[in-house]
């Protein structure tokens, strides 16, 4: 018998840092898109770990990579050759495009950490005296101190100063904002193309465009973070595949091993080359169960097609908030394939995932007013239907 939710509040109470508002829910099993509690209560993920399980809650392929590389080898170091680890970066690399060549890293910080080094190890030959990046308002790059100082978003940065320097923010979508922001001193432009945590902003195309622009004409690098967007979660394998444009570094994690701890970062082979050994490492990075999981959970994302299922499906579950935006609870709808997220009119969003939690359904809030939808890309229109009617009961509710 797995501890109950009070056995573990207890214990977290007494023993866990106190860093998360946890929800009074525990889970104990997951299967696709359903998830089951203590009590052996259903409920519906609209969440994914937030961004992370898009094949759905135990996935067979995965499981069963995961198993056989546990019983013939976890761990031995970035020293050697392993299984898995090339096959895997292969994989990643054909994914975006071809070109590049990999790091990789256990979590999306350290993707982005990685990102940020090797641009400054680029800038020390391609750029001399440019060490900065210039990140969105609003943008999330992660809780290590120089990915905190990337992240736009004061609020989160205010306990931890003096933060490491270099970083500059500059609002989303607004060019002339970010040719003034970057000068000599600009090693790299790192955006989000849709903004996740900072609650679902896409970037729009002529942004992107004139981005690139920017950076080829200041020699600056481009770094794209594709940790929430990437593997197939706003249709294409990448978010920045639907844009045309050609990144210098692409940084992923999350999805990648459809809930296992890895990360990446890309760079094209010219920028990747300015990492020399023992400039950058990992001990547990791009070990062979993770790259296992990584392998497994890239090819069963591709043969099941759920780039093309987020694409519909996305566009279904946005056009069914259309319908409910006409009952005056919601103010705006935003997002790409299965990333979504809505503005309330009223600053209910706390209360109303907590209502839908109650009703069986995971969802997401941020800050007053947003709600955001990130359900595994096996979602399909049943799920969708089940979330909107609970989401009107809950709006009309919590907004009286
Ligand atoms: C766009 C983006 N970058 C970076 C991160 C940080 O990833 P991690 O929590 O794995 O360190 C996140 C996490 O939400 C993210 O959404």
């Amino acid at each position: 018998m797995p501890a109950s939710l009070e056995q573990l509040q207890k214990l977290d109470a007494e023993y866990v840092m106190h860093t998360f508002a946890r929800k009074p829910v525990a889970f104990v099993r997951g299967e696709g898109m359903r998830l089951q509690d203590d009590t052996g209560r259903e409920y519906l993920d609209f969440v994914s770990g937030i961004g992370c399980v898009n094949l759905g809650h135990a996935h067979p392929a995965v499981t069963a990579a995961v198993c056989e590389q546990m019983g013939k080898l976890v761990h031995v170091s970035n020293l050697f050759y392993v299984e898995h680890r090339d096959e895997a970066a292969e994989q990643l690399v054909r994914l975006l495009g071809g070109g590049m060549k990999v790091f990789f890293a256990n979590s999306g910080a350290e993707a982005n950490e990685g990102a940020i080094k090797l641009a400054r190890k680029w800038a020390l030959a391609n750029k001399p005296g440019a060490f900065g990046v210039v990140t969105a308002e609003r943008s999330f790059h992660g809780r290590t101190m120089a990915t905190l100082a990337a992240t736009g978003q004061p609020s989160k940065q205010e306990s931890f100063k003096p933060l490491p320097e270099g970083f500059s923010h500059v609002p989303l979508n607004d060019l002339d904002a970010l040719a003034e922001a970057i000068d000599p001193t600009t090693a790299a432009v790192m955006i989000e193309v849709v903004q996740g945590e900072g609650g679902v902003w896409p970037a729009t195309k002529q942004y992107v465009h004139g981005v690139r622009k920017l950076c080829d004409e200041t020699n600056t690098l481009l770094i794209i973070d594709e940790v929430q967007t990437g593997f197939f979660r706003t249709g294409p394998a990448f978010a920045f595949l639907a844009f045309g444009i050609e990144p210098d570094i692409v940084t992923v994690a999350k999805a990648m091993a459809n809930g296992l701890p890895i990360g990446a970062l890309a760079a094209t082979d010219s920028v990747a080359s300015a990492f020399e050994p023992g400039d950058h490492g990992s001990t547990f990075a791009g070990g062979p169960v993770v790259c296992a999981a990584a392998r497994a959970t890239m090819d069963a994302l591709i043969a099941d097609d759920l780039g093309a299922n987020a694409r519909f499906i996305g566009e279904y579950l946005r056009g069914r908030l259309s319908e409910l935006a006409a009952s005056g609870h919601v103010a705006e709808i935003r997002g790409a394939g299965l990333m979504c997220g809505i503005t309330l009119t009223k600053p209910v969003a706390a209360e109303a995932a907590t209502a839908l939690l109650e009703r069986g359904i995971v969802v997401n809030s941020i800050g007053t007013d947003i709600l955001r939808f990130l359900p595994p890309l096996v979602c399909g229109r049943a799920e969708v239907d089940t979330l909107l009617s609970a989401l009107a009961d809950v709006l009309a509710e919590v907004s009286s």
